[in-house]
């Protein structure tokens, strides 16, 4: 794992959106897999302002999100769909057929997850995937104890992932209590990982994930075993923590 540190949120926005215009200006088909939360906004925001004043394109990219709450439609302003809408694909070129989250309303969930999972293949996989980790060390919703061999799965979310993600919601009863999320191995079958970390908050994490074993009760630890990882963190999630001697 190759590992960045920056000044701050500013910083680290900024380098990750730098990254990725990067990826689609050497390959304009590109399949980006996206990340919600609180993380990459303000990478977005860079993608935006690059878009409109650089003109960077879109148009031939496709993205894949990682999760989307099970029981909210797209036009709820929790979804991750509402919020993919909002913080990134209304304001640049990208074509919305091309832009792939897992439906949160359907009534099969099996019939859900293997059309996901399918349809992440049929596009060839992904080229890069943007990740924020849990204080809990999950990736996508993938919650501490899940398979490393995990796919598109459905998945109940960890009591101490429903109370960080109340901050969005009204009332923590609105948050919902299950989730649809990519597996750890559809993860790893990206090309290419980079990992967002800010905050003091994830302090913890990111000391768990450098110096921790790979074990799937840590499940970002999964990504040691990935050969092209980034990891982006700045000072407040870095200080203090040592890379093992
Ligand atoms: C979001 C996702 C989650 C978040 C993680 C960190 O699509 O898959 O794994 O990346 O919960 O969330 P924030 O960025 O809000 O701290």
């Amino acid at each position: 794992m190759k590992i960045i540190e920056v000044k701050d949120y500013e910083q680290m926005s900024q380098m990750a959106a730098e990254y990725m215009i990067r990826k689609v200006k050497e390959c304009k088909a590109t399949n980006l897999g996206l990340a919600t939360g609180g993380t990459p906004v303000g990478m977005y925001k860079k993608l935006i302002e690059d878009h409109r004043l650089q003109g960077t394109s879109y148009q031939e990219v496709t993205t894949f999100n990682l999760d989307e709450y099970i029981g909210l439609s797209g036009t709820n302003k929790n979804s991750y769909r509402y919020y993919m809408n909002e913080n990134l694909f209304d304001h640049i070129d990208v074509q919305k057929d091309k832009t792939f989250i897992p439906h949160g309303d359907v009534q099969d969930f099996e019939v859900e997850c293997q059309r996901y999972e399918k349809l992440i293949e049929a596009n060839g996989g992904i080229d890069l995937q943007i990740l924020g980790i849990g204080s809990n060390g999950h990736i996508g919703f993938n919650e501490p104890g899940t398979s490393f061999d995990s796919k598109t799965h459905v998945v109940d979310l960890k009591s101490s992932t429903i109370e960080a993600n109340a901050r969005f919601f009204n009332r923590i009863e609105e948050v919902p209590t299950q989730a649809v999320t990519m597996g750890i191995s559809s993860i790893m079958r990206s090309k290419e990982i980079l990992l967002l970390i800010s905050g003091e908050g994830k302090k913890e994490a990111f000391h768990q994930l450098l110096n921790g074993d790979v074990t799937e009760n840590f499940p970002a630890s999964v990504l040691k075993n990935h050969p092209c990882v980034t990891i982006i963190a700045d000072e407040a999630a870095v200080s203090g923590v040592k890379l093992r001697s």
